[in-house]
């Protein structure tokens, strides 16, 4: 006999059985499958529309992810502003007046909520923008995996003890990314991604005037010619990441690395006489290698700690909690 009391213990235990299944959620490439079928087409017409006006805009994107994703997860914590609750993390070292593209990423939410409204969250934007970028300005595509939810809250602590220095080591650096779970080979590969886009002066001035036996002569002094010396004049003048081809994504990042033209600290230290050196190599005589280790290695940096099933909210609005 089926008592009344079995019965609610029966319940409970499908109860508990299902929203532990919804916390062990996998992220999934057909998540908005059937609740917003056009979710990826509206969100890539968006993209697409921002980086045809401002090519740049590829390169920021593809960063604001990479930012998303190294602090508490890939939540878009990155992109809530400054509230009672909430200390941003838009203006640690790493952000501040240097990380870009929130209202492209504001345009492609809103164009998603006039299609189904409170579906889709702004952290799978976040990872479906950087991968239309990447394949507009000539680089690797790949399958997204979604499902991922969006913080309510952020952290400006994590940001700045987790985002990347340019002054960074390369035991640092391999530190800090196998902390996400990320291989020495990943690094390599996503480090690759300057390819594209620019940097302030601020970022690189050390090294050009160094005089160190680590940067090619002439490479320094072409830089330095719109980089003053003294600080802060023309801090935020911009240079290439990658001097031979800044608009197009391909492997002469690392050809550049060999020659020691790398515009950073941060990427000559992958080419210095380390253990990511044969890394570097092999990527600068093998695009495809490069393109393909490049698609993987988002992907896993897309999967870092998200939130999902019943953790997280959908935001409304990106830059701040509903
Ligand atoms: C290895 C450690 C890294 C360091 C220290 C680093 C540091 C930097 C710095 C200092 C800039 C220039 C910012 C400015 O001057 O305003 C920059 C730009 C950029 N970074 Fe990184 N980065 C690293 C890894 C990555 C990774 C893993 C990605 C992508 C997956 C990435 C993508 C980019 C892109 C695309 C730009 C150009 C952004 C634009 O033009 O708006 N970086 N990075």
């Amino acid at each position: 006999m089926v008592t009344s009391a079995m019965f609610r213990a029966a319940a409970m235990a499908m109860v508990l059985a299902l929203s532990f299944s919804a916390c062990q959620a996998q992220l999934s490439s057909t998540f908005y499958a059937e609740t917003c079928p056009n979710a990826l087409s509206t969100i890539r017409t968006s993209i697409r529309s921002a980086i045809a006006r401002e090519r740049r805009m590829a390169a920021s994107l593809i960063r604001l992810h990479f930012h998303d994703c190294f602090v508490q997860g890939c939540d878009a914590s990155i992109l809530l502003d400054n509230s009672p609750s909430i200390t941003s993390e838009k203006f640690v070292i790493q952000n501040n007046n240097s990380v870009r593209g929130f209202e492209v990423i504001d345009q492609a939410k809103s164009a998603v909520e006039n299609v189904c409204p409170g579906v889709v969250s702004c952290a799978d934007i976040l990872a479906v923008a950087a991968r239309d970028a990447s394949e507009y300005v000539g680089g690797p595509s790949w399958t997204v995996r979604l499902g991922r939810r969006d913080s309510t809250d952020a952290s400006a602590s994590l940001a700045s003890r987790d985002l990347p220095r340019f002054t960074a080591d390369l035991r640092s650096l391999i530190d800090l990314f196998g902390n996400k779970g990320l291989t020495e080979r990943d690094m390599v590969a996503l480090s690759g991604s300057h390819t594209i886009g620019q940097a302030q002066c601020v970022t690189f001035r050390d090294r050009i005037y160094s005089n160190g036996s680590d940067i090619d002569a002439g490479f320094a002094s072409t830089r330095r010619r719109n980089c003053p010396v003294t600080s802060p004049d023309g801090n935020g003048n911009l240079a290439p990441l990658d001097l031979v081809t800044p608009n197009s994504f391909d492997n002469n990042y690392f050809r550049n690395l060999l020659q020691r033209r790398g515009l950073l600290q941060s990427d000559q230290v992958l080419f210095s006489g380390g253990s990511t050196d044969s890394i570097v190599n092999e990527y600068s005589r093998n695009p495809s290698t490069f393109s393909s280790d490049f698609a993987s290695a988002m992907v896993k940096m897309g999967d870092i700690e998200p939130l999902t099933g019943s953790a997280g909210i959908i935001r409304r609005i990106c830059s701040r909690v509903n």
